[in-house]
């Protein structure tokens, strides 16, 4: 099939690579010069593991094409999906400004029958939205095309992107029951066949429940996530392991055993904002919703809490001390640091007069970026940060390492060079790496996260 992928970022991207990967012909457009321009080189403008490889076969197949043209973008696809960022709003709404131009877009060139899918994360009643801009760009050109809005919102993961898209648990599509509504999930149905071959993941709604489903799945998400680091809390001080009440309670398959990881913090470009923005929906309904509201200020807390390890333990005097971090990115197998735990512990540190090593194995450039951004206010405290070329130089004369983002490479180290680059051996773990048992034998005081049996 013929399709567009309007926005070439992370989900854009991997839609656009998975879709030419099946046979289907696409066209990724995106408003950002230089995106176009890496991909149009043969490089890919993120880190998503498989990805490159993809992209590289598919283009040297002539199934998929980068442009900034949006006319040739309108043309190309029958199936056009809109992929592009939903950020959040000063009062953490959704801001809808670049999907209701992209579909503005789309009402300024259509010609004929179009599908339109929402894949971008949109508040409840965004269809209707998309459905009115492209109507008022059609009529202002009195044509007479016809269209549908489907929303197809996406599940996959950063670091796991292609993965994810290629084995979906599900793939959730809400079409209306209009005429147009029915060609288009029959255009659907036919676009998604190959992921359901052997069993249906396909699971037909309404729009709206559609639009929902996808709030739903990641609110639930991180609400599972912020119980289990209150928890961890509770358990540093009643003296159990988190780790051993995790595995208790995820054998139950009521509960199971995904996401209830206690760690310092969810960040990411997804869980903060979406969670935000559910609650805003709520709000314009004149409803309060008190457990996402716990949430993130859980989470908000949840990210202090490996400097408040480290500043009860060296008395809130970190002047002059030097600490080692390990990860900078919002969790593994991403460069990607928005809402990164990072990036607030690294805050307290050289706020409170400390130095830092950092060492990431891929994030090490956009924390350049991000860090000129976090100390816009103070820029004489970037001095203060010095950037490892690896894990075990940045621990050199450290007064202690923290762990933030549980990169493979920091699982199983070699303990014996880390005690001897370290001033002093101290672990703060924000992601539970290790047990507290072979650390207290190593004689490596460890720091964990509910950990304090
Ligand atoms: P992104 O910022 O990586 O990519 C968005 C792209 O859209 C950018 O390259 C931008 O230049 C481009 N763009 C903006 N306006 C445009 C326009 N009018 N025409 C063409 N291109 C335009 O964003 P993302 O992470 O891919 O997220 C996109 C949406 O998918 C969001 O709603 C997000 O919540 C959702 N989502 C993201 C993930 C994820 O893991 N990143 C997973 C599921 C859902
Ligand atoms: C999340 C969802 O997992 C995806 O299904 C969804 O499509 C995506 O948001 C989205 O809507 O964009 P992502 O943000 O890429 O994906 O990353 P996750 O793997 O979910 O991790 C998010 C954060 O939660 C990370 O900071 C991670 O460290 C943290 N986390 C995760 C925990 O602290 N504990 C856990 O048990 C799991």
């Amino acid at each position: 099939m013929k399709i567009t992928i309007i926005g070439t970022g992370y989900v854009g991207l991997v839609t656009g690579a998975c879709l030419a990967e099946l046979g289907n012909d696409v066209f990724c457009l995106d408003v950002d010069q230089r995106k176009i321009d890496i991909l149009n080189s043969g490089g890919i403008p993120i880190h998503e593991p498989g990805l490159e490889e993809i992209v590289a076969r598919n283009r040297a197949a002539g199934r998929i094409q980068f442009s900034t043209d949006v006319a040739a973008s309108v043309a190309h696809g029958e199936v056009q999906f809109i992929a592009v960022g939903t950020p959040p709003d000063e009062d953490g709404s959704a801001d809808l400004q670049y999907v209701l131009a992209a579909a503005r877009n789309i009402g300024k060139y259509m010609n004929g029958f179009k599908v339109v899918v929402d894949k971008s994360t949109v508040p409840v009643g965004t269809a209707d939205r998309v459905a009115a801009a492209l109507r008022d760009e059609l009529s202002q050109r009195a044509s007479q095309a016809e269209f549908s809005v489907v929303s197809n919102p996406e599940f996959l993961k950063e670091g796991a992107a292609v993965e994810d898209f290629m084995r979906p648990d599900r793939i959730v599509i809400g079409c209306d029951s209009s005429a147009q509504g029915e060609k288009a999930r029959s255009m659907m149905k036919k676009l998604y066949a190959p992921f359901n071959r052997n069993h249906e993941r396909t699971y037909w709604m309404d729009v709206r429940s559609a639009e929902f489903t996808k709030y739903a799945a990641n609110a639930m998400l991180a609400t599972r996530i912020s119980f289990m680091n209150e928890l961890a809390n509770l358990a540093d001080h009643v003296g159990a392991d988190i780790e051993a009440v995790r595995h208790g309670i995820g054998s139950d398959p009521r509960i199971g055993h995904s996401f209830l990881y206690a760690g310092c913090g969810y960040g990411g470009s997804c869980f903060p904002k979406d969670v935000q923005a559910l609650e805003r929906t709520a709000q314009e309904y004149g409803l309060n919703l008190l457990i996402l509201q716990a949430v993130e200020a859980v989470n908000a807390r949840q990210k202090q809490v490996l400097g408040s390890k480290i500043q009860a333990r060296f008395d809130n005097q970190l002047v002059g001390k030097h600490f080692a971090i390990w990860g900078l990115a919002f969790k593994p197998n991403t460069d990607d640091m928005r809402a990164a735990s990072s990036r607030v512990l690294i805050g307290e540190l050289l706020r409170n007069g400390a130095t830092v090593a950092v060492y990431d194995p891929v994030s090490m450039e956009e924390a350049k970026r991000v860090f000129e951004l976090d100390f816009y206010d103070a820029p004489e405290l970037l001095n203060n940060i010095r950037y490892a070329s690896n894990p075990m130089e940045a621990l050199d004369a450290a007064d202690a390492l923290a762990i933030v983002t549980e990169w493979k490479a920091f699982r199983s180290p070699d303990f014996d060079q880390v005690k001897a680059r370290l001033k002093q051996a101290v672990i703060f773990d924000g992601r539970n790496l290790f047990e507290p048992a072979v650390m207290n034998e190593l004689q490596i005081e460890y720091h964990g996260i509910g950990r304090s049996v």
